[in-house]
């Protein structure tokens, strides 16, 4: 499965998609996901920068709300729309695009940061992404992004649950299968029965890739691996959102950033 086809599954999710998004049920993202991202988050004041794989655009805004000026591309023509909708009328001066991250429409160095909200693990070609992420970056930009954590999003994963309801670890195998587009199905958890229960779930095709590929991935493109994280809440936070308590017992995220060198230096590997 390419990017092409990876796309039209995406904008088959983007209506459903949206509206859960919007009406607050990515618990995962809103109270864990993107707030950690943002801490790590550089000062993007003034800076350039371009936000791969933006969806309808919820994590685009806070970058564009920071100061930052933002170029925002999807390959979900339904996604842009919805972003773009919003972007009318409450204006932000972000420039969205339909566009695959494996093939930027831009120049290279023409950006100072990039970054990728939980949008790289959903792109068969992982190697391109992370090489197109460096060719855009000016020398010293940053890219910064979030996937699902390789170690315990595997092909297989269970929550063992206590008699309480709440999960005391996660079972995980098929770690080292690299998935090239198993469809799963699912809907956010955290909407309520009867609002599911008229959509359609996503179809989300799966690329799961281990530790070492990622960071060796992006090693081999060039980059400075600068600061790696694994988001775990707050006993506060599962308090307000018990629905994440499962994201205490193990990692759901990680959050990498990564520099392209002040000088050049030659890429050891061609994407793909
Ligand atoms: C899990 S969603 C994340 C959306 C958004 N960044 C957020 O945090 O809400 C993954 C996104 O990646 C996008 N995507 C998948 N393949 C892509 C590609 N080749 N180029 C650009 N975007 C892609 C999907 O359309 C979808 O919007």
């Amino acid at each position: 499965m390419d990017h092409t086809e990876v796309g039209r599954y995406w904008d088959e999710n983007a209506e459903a998609w949206t509206k859960l998004s919007r009406a607050g049920y990515d618990v995962y993202r809103d109270y864990l996901n993107t707030p950690a991202f943002l801490t790590m988050l550089p000062d993007v004041k003034g800076h350039l920068g371009l936000d791969i794989g933006c969806g309808e655009g919820h994590n685009t805004r806070l970058l564009a709300e920071r100061g930052a000026r933002v170029i925002a591309i999807d390959i979900s023509t339904v996604f842009i729309q919805h972003a773009k909708q919003l972007e009318e009328q409450e204006s932000l001066g972000i420039d969205y695009q339909v566009a695959s991250a494996v093939e930027l429409p831009f120049a290279d160095a023409a950006f100072d940061f990039t970054t990728g909200f939980m949008s790289f693990m959903d792109i068969a070609e992982t190697g391109s992404v992370i090489a197109e992420s460096y060719r855009v970056l000016k020398p010293g930009g940053f890219l910064q992004f979030s996937i699902t954590h390789p170690c315990y999003d595997t092909p297989h994963r269970r929550n063992l649950r206590d008699e309480k309801g709440l999960t005391f670890a996660i079972e995980v195998g098929g770690y080292f299968e690299n998935l090239a587009g198993d469809i799963a199905e699912w809907l956010f958890s955290a909407a309520p029965q009867q609002i599911k229960a008229g959509l359609p779930k996503f179809k989300i095709p799966r690329f799961t890739r281990t530790i070492s590929q990622w960071l060796n991935l992006l090693i081999e493109t060039g980059f400075l691996l600068e600061h790696i994280s694994e988001p775990r809440p707050s006993d506060q936070t599962v308090y307000d959102c018990p629905n994440i308590q499962d994201t205490q017992v193990v990692a759901y995220f990680l959050h990498v950033r990564a520099r392209k060198p002040e000088k050049g230096i030659m890429l050891s590997r061609k994407p793909g």
